[in-house]
């Protein structure tokens, strides 16, 4: 099959990046889908280290093409900044294309992203602020400017006029501050589009004439399964999907032509920004993994709230995205833990719940039912077998796959490419 997903099973952060990066040795195409610079995707590679927020993990190989498909919303400045900032460490970004159907943030949608965020006070959700609410509500409600757009000057001008014109009612009138000008985000918009003119082109031909001539295509997810707007712990959720259908949809591909759909997991969970998160530990456990594991947000630096795996919430993640398999990341984060503890189901009120609720304030409600498991106490970072390592991490990873319903294809040992485990995988090698 020529077409492989990688997609965040929890709430994003899972290590998609390292995933992608990877696989990425033995693809031609890497396609981000959805999302925008609201995503960090962090890849230590020969390069050094990088966090990548647009552009596509599988940069740093030579042979990849790396696609920014019309699902995802660029910011054109954090892109060019991007952009720059691989060249300045010779990365070669000749292989970078951005779909004309791709949204741009514009200047309004970052301001009202932070607006709308002051609004809600103590209900704030936690954005970015990279203005991706506001972008996909745009896409959405057809007021929205594309990658192709910039190409046209005068069509542009007239459609950001109009659409200025309402933006700046709602600034006014409704936020009560001042109006954006005009002229200045035209002509900052016209430079930005002719920096990226190289870049920009019709991506679903391109992807579909790679397909015809037995290319293999990696789809990299932004974001995790529980913010997404239908799945996950609405309203605490991000505006695109995270989902494996969202990568048919945000690169023009069908569905049936994705045959295998990695789910990237953490061997335990963490949150970043507001909304329910039942395992999360606000205890020196919650710390410690923290601290081990650099838990800092690699977009907006906020510490990320961390606990326990959620196996209640991972099951329901695997069915809604079809995972056929489990990447298992930061595993030697538990090296030093005398035991480990997995959610296995939710306790509501007098019930014991199996399935991951719908509704948000009951969510906030369920407390977190354990299974615990001996630790192994010693450190795997060095292990590149999975049979070598301790009985007792072979065990973790077992009861993940059993309570999830999905086998775990690869584990990851650290954060360097090399340090990772092949177990029983079946991508094509
Ligand atoms: P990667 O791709 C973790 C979270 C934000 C906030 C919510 C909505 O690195 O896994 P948004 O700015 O999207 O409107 O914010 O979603 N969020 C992420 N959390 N990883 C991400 O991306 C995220 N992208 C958005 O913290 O809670
Ligand atoms: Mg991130």
């Amino acid at each position: 099959m020529a077409v492989i997903a990688v997609i965040g099973g929890q709430w994003g952060d899972e290590g998609k990046g390292r995933v992608v990066d990877l696989l990425a040795e033995k693809v031609d195409m890497v396609v981000r889908f959805s999302g925008g610079d609201n995503a960090g995707h962090t890849v230590i590679g020969p390069h050094g280290e990088f966090r990548l927020h647009l552009v596509p993990s599988g940069i740093f190989y030579p042979q990849v093409t790396c696609i920014i498909g019309n699902g995802v919303a660029i910011n054109p400045a954090s892109l060019l900044g991007e952009i720059n900032e691989l060249q300045r460490h010779g990365v070669d970004t000749s292989r970078l294309v951005i779909s004309d159907r791709a949204h741009v943030i514009m200047p309004y949608h970052t301001l009202l992203d932070g607006l709308e965020e002051e609004r809600r006070g103590g209900r704030a959700l936690g954005t970015t602020r990279r203005g991706i609410g506001p972008v996909f509500a745009d896409k959405v409600s057809r007021l929205g400017i594309r990658a192709g757009d910039l190409l046209n000057k005068d069509g542009f001008l007239s459609r950001l006029e109009s659409i200025l014109e309402f933006k700046n009612a709602i600034l006014t009138k409704v936020y009560e501050v001042s109006p954006l000008p005009l002229e200045e985000i035209y002509q900052q918009y016209c430079r930005y589009g002719e920096r990226l003119a190289p870049f920009i082109r019709e991506t679903t031909y391109m992807l579909h004439d790679a397909l015809r001539t037995g290319k293999l295509i990696l789809l990299e997810g932004a974001q995790g399964t529980l913010l997404d707007p239908d799945f996950g712990t609405y309203p605490y959720v991000t505006s695109s999907s995270p989902l494996a259908a969202s990568g048919s949809l945000g690169t023009g591909i069908g569905p049936m032509q994705i045959g295998h759909v990695v789910g990237v997991f953490k061997a335990y969970s963490t949150r970043v920004g507001q909304g329910p998160m039942p395992t999360e530990l606000k205890d020196e456990v919650g710390e410690l993994i923290r601290e081990k594991a650099h838990e800092y947000g690699a977009t907006t630096g906020r510490p990320r709230r961390c606990g326990w795996f959620d196996a209640v919430a991972s099951r329901f993640s695997v069915q809604v995205n079809g995972f056929t398999e489990i990447a298992l990341t930061h595993l030697d984060i538990f090296d030093a833990f005398p035991s480990v503890r997995i959610c296995t189901s939710y306790r509501f009120a007098d019930k014991v719940l199996d399935s991951f609720p719908g509704d948000v304030e009951m969510l906030e409600k369920c407390q977190p039912v354990y299974e615990e498991l001996a630790g192994w106490q010693g450190p795997i970072s060095e292990i590149r077998n999975f049979d070598e390592l301790p009985a007792e991490a072979r065990h973790y990873v077992a009861r993940l796959e059993e309570i999830t319903c999905c086998p775990v294809g690869l584990v990851s040992v650290g954060p360097k490419r090399e340090q990772v485990i092949k177990a029983r995988s079946m991508l094509p090698q």
